[in-house]
């Protein structure tokens, strides 16, 4: 069996590759290719999946759940990383807001959802260890549940609501992620600023279609509700070393006076990285090494929104442009990219 991370440099390979032969001088109008997702897994290194047993909405919303449950918003209160730099705080209730929020939608009726959120009580229906739950996002007023359809069922009075719809989603996750607190940066406002096209769900939740929930009839042999079009809950962010490729385009290769130049943009909606705990390293291998064929982006050192850098090398017609991550919590730097370059 091909191992993940093998899988992963072939689908960033051919997303940078294009790149390169499309983002040449002048082509103002050439788009990247859309963002490649990776199938759902368990959280790498410490980090496991959030038991769903006793979720509510996981009862009939099974595949929604699994996928959430892999994810970082439902990790957002036990990830040990988290636990461990709130550990180290005076005022630990300024850090609960955003990773155990109260319902963003409730109780204000047809509110848009409350930015910085403060912190809900650790309840059986919604424990602290749900993190970023379901309700969070949501649960609106009396009791009924908020998405993009308005779909009729005996479960739960549902109700078609903008943070659901069209570029309305943007607001939901810019509420609690544009506020710069702790290790957090608020790459939100970058996003906002740039007046990006795409929206955070276009690049984070894979779209699918399939059908929302189980019922009672279709558990007992019945008809399932129909499939409809929707995203996954699984977030791909950048322990992903596949997904964490594609924030980087080789926009690109020139050799002039004996070096090798090549230049490097940022293709991600927002600033590159997101966290002061996030480490990068981007550098050319095959030539000569020294500071100019490689680049260290951290949050002192980071790379704007549609901004760019240049490594040089010497001694070389090829190279090879090599990429490492220093993940929060991770044991060592993890390889993301791996691209011959000539
Ligand atoms: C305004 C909302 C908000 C508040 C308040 C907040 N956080 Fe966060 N936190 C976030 C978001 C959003 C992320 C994800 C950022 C990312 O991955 O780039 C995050 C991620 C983190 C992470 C990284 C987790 C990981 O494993 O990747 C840590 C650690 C963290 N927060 C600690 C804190 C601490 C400490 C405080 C209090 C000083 C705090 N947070 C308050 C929104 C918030
Ligand atoms: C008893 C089963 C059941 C439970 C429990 C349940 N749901 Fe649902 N839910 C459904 C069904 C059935 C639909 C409609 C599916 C369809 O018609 O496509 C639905 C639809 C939805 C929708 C889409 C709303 C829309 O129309 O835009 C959302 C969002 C949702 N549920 C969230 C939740 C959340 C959050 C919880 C837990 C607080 C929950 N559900 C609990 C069965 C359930
Ligand atoms: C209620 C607050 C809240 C909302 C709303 C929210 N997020 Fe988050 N998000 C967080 C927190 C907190 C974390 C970090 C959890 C942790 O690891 O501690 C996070 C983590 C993430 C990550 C993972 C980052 C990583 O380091 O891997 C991505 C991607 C993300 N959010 C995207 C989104 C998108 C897209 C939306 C809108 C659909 C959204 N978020 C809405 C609070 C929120
Ligand atoms: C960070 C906010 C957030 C959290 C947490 C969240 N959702 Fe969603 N949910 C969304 C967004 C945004 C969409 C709309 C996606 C789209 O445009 O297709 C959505 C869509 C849905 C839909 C409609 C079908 C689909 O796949 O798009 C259902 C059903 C649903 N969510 C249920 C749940 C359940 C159940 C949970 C908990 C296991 C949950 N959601 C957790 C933000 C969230
Ligand atoms: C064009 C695609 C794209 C769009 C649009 C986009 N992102 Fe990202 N995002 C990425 C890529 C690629 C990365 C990995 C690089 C990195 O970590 O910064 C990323 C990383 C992140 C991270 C983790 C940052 C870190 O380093 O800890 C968070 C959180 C996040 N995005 C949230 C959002 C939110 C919220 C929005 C909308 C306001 C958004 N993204 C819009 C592509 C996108």
């Amino acid at each position: 069996m091909r191992s993940p991370s093998r899988r992963i440099s072939a689908t960033a390979l051919a997303s940078l590759l294009w790149l390169g032969a499309g983002l040449q001088e002048g082509s103002d109008d050439a788009q990247p290719p859309p963002i490649v997702f990776s199938p759902p897994r368990a959280l790498d290194g410490a980090l496991e999946r959030v038991a769903v047993d006793d979720l509510a909405c996981a009862a009939c919303h099974v595949a929604i759940a699994d996928e959430w449950s892999r994810s970082l918003h439902a990790y957002a209160f036990e990830d040990p990383v988290y636990q461990k730099e709130i550990r180290r705080k005076r005022r630990r209730a300024s850090c609960l807001g955003c990773h155990v929020p109260v319902p963003l939608h409730a109780p204000a009726e047809g509110a848009t959802p409350r930015a910085r959120p403060a912190p809900r009580e650790d309840t059986s229906e919604d424990p602290h260890r749900f993190g970023v739950s379901c309700s969070s996002c949501h649960l609106g007023a009396q009791g009924k549940i908020l998405g993009p359809f308005g779909a009729p069922t005996d479960a739960h009075v549902s109700e078609r609501h903008p943070s659901f719809v069209g570029t309305g989603s943007n607001a939901l996750c810019l509420a609690c992620h544009s506020t710069t607190i702790g290790p957090v940066i608020g790459i939100g406002k970058d996003f906002e600023q740039a007046g990006r096209s795409e929206r955070c769900i276009d690049c984070h939740m894979q779209p699918l279609e399939r059908p929302l929930a189980t019922s009672p009839a279709s558990e007992a042999g019945g008809p399932s509700p129909p499939a409809r079009a929707g995203r996954s809950h699984f977030l791909q962010g950048p322990r992903d070393p596949a997904f964490l490729a594609q924030a980087f385009v080789v926009e690109e290769v020139r050799h002039a006076d004996g070096e090798l130049l090549v230049r490097i943009g940022n293709r991600a909606g927002h600033r590159v990285p997101g966290l002061t705990l996030r480490t990068l390293e981007l550098r050319l291998e095959g030539g000569e090494e020294g500071p100019a064929s490689r680049r260290r982006i951290d949050h002192e050192a980071w790379l704007p929104v549609g901004g760019s850098f240049v490594l040089r090398t010497r001694g070389t017609d090829r190279a090879r442009l090599v990429g490492h991550h220093t993940a929060p919590g991770a044991p060592a730097p993890v390889r993301f990219l791996d691209l011959e370059l000539r």
